[in-house]
C-alpha cells in the first residue's frame, strides 16, 4: 500500500535520515558540497538577517539547510512535488530547529506558488530545473521574480550544455574528468528507500518527458533569466556537468 506524507514522516525514523542523506549526498556526486557552500557563501547578507528563503524542489533539502547553516535565524520554506523526498526535508529540518514551512506542490502546475508569500530575500534550487522544458523553465523564473522581493536573490546550480562551436572538445575533456553521478548511487539510495517504503517509490517519481537535461546552455540559461526581468546576473562556476548561476531582482 503506498503511504501518504504524513505515514512517511511518522515511519522514518532518525537512523533512517541519517542513512538517507548520506546517501543523497553520495549520490548528489562529490561537488554537490561545494556548489552547496559557494550558494551560501555567495548571498549579499549579513550573517544575522532573518532572510525568508525559498528552497525550489528541495528534495531531501540540503539547499535549504546550507544556507540556514550560514543564516541561522532564518525562515526557509521548501517545495516538492514529492512525498517522500520532502518527508525527509521535513525530518531533519525539525530535527535540526530549522525554521520552515513545507509545500507539496507541482511545479508544472501553473498555481504551484499559491499561498506561498511574494517577498522572499532568497530563492534557491539545485540539480531540478533540468527537469522542465524551455517553455515552463520561462514561466517558472516568471514565477519567481514575482515571489522575490526588489533586491532579492536568485541562485541556481543545473546542467547545461556546450556551444555547438566547443560541444566536440569540451565532451572529450568531460569523458576524461571523474564522473558526477553513477547509476549504482541511484540505485542504492532508491533500494534503501524503497526497503523502508515497502514499495517501489521510483514508479511514482513522475515522467521525465519533455525534460531539458542537459539540453540549456550557459547563454540559454542566462536569456531566460533576462527575459523574466531579472538583472546583474553571473556565472560563479562552470564546470564538466553544470553551471551556477546568481542573479537579482531590480
Ligand atoms: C535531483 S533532485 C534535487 C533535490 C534538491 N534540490 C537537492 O539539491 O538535493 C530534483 C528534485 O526536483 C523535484 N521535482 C522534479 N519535478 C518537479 C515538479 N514538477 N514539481 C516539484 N518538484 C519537482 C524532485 O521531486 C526532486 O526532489
Amino acid at each position: 500500500m503506498i503511504l501518504t506524507q504524513s505515514q512517511i514522516e511518522k515511519k522514518l525514523s532518525n537512523e533512517n535520515l541519517d542513512e538517507l542523506l548520506e546517501l543523497w549526498q553520495t549520490e548528489q556526486g562529490a561537488a554537490k558540497r561545494r556548489d552547496l557552500e559557494l550558494m551560501a557563501a555567495t548571498l549579499p547578507f549579513p550573517v544575522d538577517a532573518r532572510l525568508r528563503v525559498l528552497d525550489l524542489c528541495c528534495g531531501p533539502g540540503d539547499v535549504g539547510r546550507s544556507i540556514w547553516a550560514r543564516y541561522p535565524h532564518s525562515q526557509i520554506d521548501c517545495v516538492d512535488r514529492d512525498v517522500f523526498l520532502i518527508s525527509i526535508c521535513i525530518g531533519v529540518n525539525r530535527r535540526e530547529g530549522v525554521s520552515a514551512q513545507n509545500f507539496v506542490r507541482d511545479l508544472w502546475n501553473a498555481g504551484w506558488h499559491n499561498g506561498l508569500r511574494p517577498d522572499y530575500d532568497v530563492v534557491a534550487t539545485a540539480n531540478a530545473l533540468h527537469w522542465f522544458d524551455a517553455h515552463r523553465v520561462a514561466d517558472l523564473f516568471t514565477d519567481v521574480f514575482g515571489l522575490l522581493r526588489p533586491g532579492g536573490v536568485f541562485l541556481f546550480v543545473e546542467p547545461a550544455c556546450t556551444q555547438k562551436m566547443f560541444a566536440d572538445g569540451f565532451a572529450e575533456w568531460k569523458s576524461r574528468q571523474p564522473a558526477r553521478y553513477s547509476r549504482e548511487n541511484w540505485e542504492r539510495f532508491w533500494t534503501r528507500a524503497n526497503e523502508i517504503l515497502g514499495y517501489d517509490h521510483t514508479k511514482l517519481l513522475g515522467s521525465r518527458d519533455s525534460h531539458l537535461d542537459e539540453g540549456m546552455s550557459v547563454s540559454g540559461w542566462g536569456q531566460a533569466l533576462r527575459n523574466a526581468g531579472f538583472e546583474c546576473i553571473d556565472v560563479l562556476l562552470r564546470d564538466a556537468d553544470e553551471v551556477f548561476l546568481a542573479t537579482a531582482k531590480p
